[in-house]
């Protein structure tokens, strides 16, 4: 077992990390310090840690505005907090922004993820018990067909400007292992989905759109395939690999969870109906087939076998409770979404979706 103290987590303001840090205050023994360093992007809210600044704001918890790409600020919070714990889920996130506009996502993704690295590097010398985990995504393995499934040395094979650039961080990563002795260990995780997630991916958008009435916009023949796994249990996965994973390894988290776009969307517009006391067919007529996404991966499947042998990981949700407590969290919140959608986000949107359909 590691002894993690002084944590700093990269990007959790963002969906997977505020989740992250509700998980490690209220679901493990963790008594350090978590220091969130993050930018405070579209998708960074501070809103999504109210409740956690409100009870450790001080003590145990302190939020840091910063870029991870900024030098200067990234080594002054290393030093002013004595860190010895890094968990890096600062990243652009979204496949469909990345092809609208690559250059942040090489910015941040690669650039940031090289200037943590090289912070690390020099302010860890000669320091006893540091670590470094980078959180990673399944896209890196590319496209399965029908059958098959992404393994830890699957070869890398991304295909767009976000795979690449997320492909790029990983190597970096473990190049700082294999040629300075950084501590490190990796996770690519497949899809998640839960609270407090941008209302841009797959699942919360639906369910805004139906909220609002408005099409559901399906990219293709919808027979595209992702494998789903509740935020909280990739980051209990994440939470094993910074305690007791291998350094210098990969662990694959998956939900053994695949669906086809399409089949999804209909329970949930299902799930929709039965909350909302509407028509069981009322929401999939706003079901819209709309143009494709470039070059779109047709399908993702993990294998996770490792991180359950070797670390004692499983997943705790099935799908339908998770998608009930998701779908039940975006209804209940009202206040954090008009805050979303007043913005940056509705602008987006407005330029870049709604013209496509
Ligand atoms: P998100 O887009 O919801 O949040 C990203 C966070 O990073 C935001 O708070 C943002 O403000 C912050 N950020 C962006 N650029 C920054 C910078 N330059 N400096 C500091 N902070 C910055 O993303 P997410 O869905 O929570 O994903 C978190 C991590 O998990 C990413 O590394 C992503 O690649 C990975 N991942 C995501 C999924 C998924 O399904 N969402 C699956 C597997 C892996
Ligand atoms: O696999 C892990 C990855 O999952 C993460 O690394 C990414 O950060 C995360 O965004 C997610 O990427 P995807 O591209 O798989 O997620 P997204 O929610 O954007 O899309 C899921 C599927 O739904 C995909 O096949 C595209 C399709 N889709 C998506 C949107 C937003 C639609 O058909 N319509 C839509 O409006």
């Amino acid at each position: 077992m590691r002894t993690l103290k002084n944590l700093m987590v990269t990007g959790g303001a963002g969906f997977i990390g505020s989740n992250f840090i509700h998980y490690l205050l209220n679901g493990t023994d963790f008594n350090g310090r978590i220091i969130n360093a993050d930018k405070l992007t579209y998708a960074g809210n501070p809103d999504n840690l109210s409740d956690v600044e409100d009870k450790f704001g001080g003590s145990r918890y302190f939020f840091e505005k910063a870029d991870i790409g900024d030098y200067g600020r990234i080594k002054n919070i290393f030093e002013k907090y004595d860190i010895d714990t890094v968990i890096h889920f600062a990243a652009e996130s979204h496949v469909d922004r990345s092809i609208f506009g690559p250059k942040e996502f090489i910015e941040t993704n690669i650039m940031g993820t090289f200037n943590l690295l090289e912070v690390a590097r020099e302010t860890w010398v000669g320091k006893e018990g540091t670590h470094f985990h980078h959180v990673s995504t399944d896209e890196v393995y590319g496209s399965l067909g029908e059958t098959g499934f992404f393994f830890e040395n699957t070869p890398y094979d991304p295909r767009s400007p976000y795979s690449a650039s997320k492909a790029s961080s990983d190597h970096l990563v473990l190049a700082y292992f294999h040629t300075y002795g950084l501590s490190v260990t990796l996770s690519n995780c497949s899809n998640n989905y839960g609270p407090y997630q941008f209302p841009e991916k797959l699942i919360p958008l639906m369910i805004m759109n139906m909220k609002e009435e408005k099409s559901l916009p399906v990219y293709g023949d919808g027979r595209y395939i992702r494998d789903w796994l509740y935020v909280d249990d990739h980051n209990s996965g994440v939470w094993a690999i910074l305690n007791k994973g291998k350094t210098g390894e990969t662990y694959n988290i998956g939900g053994e969870n695949e669906w086809e776009n399409i089949k999804l969307l209909n329970v949930l517009c299902e799930k929709m109906a039965a909350l909302t006391g509407k028509d069981k067919e009322h929401y999939k007529k706003l079901i819209t087939y709309v143009k494709d996404r470039p070059g779109h991966d047709r399908r993702y499947a993990i294998n996770c076998d490792r991180i359950k042998m070797e670390l004692g990981w499983k997943q705790t949700y099935d799908f339908d409770r998770g998608l009930d407590k998701t779908i039940k969290w975006y209804l209940e919140n009202e206040k954090w979404i008009a805050r979303l959608r007043s913005g940056e986000y509705k602008n987006w949107i407005e330029k870049n979706y709604e013209k496509r359909q």
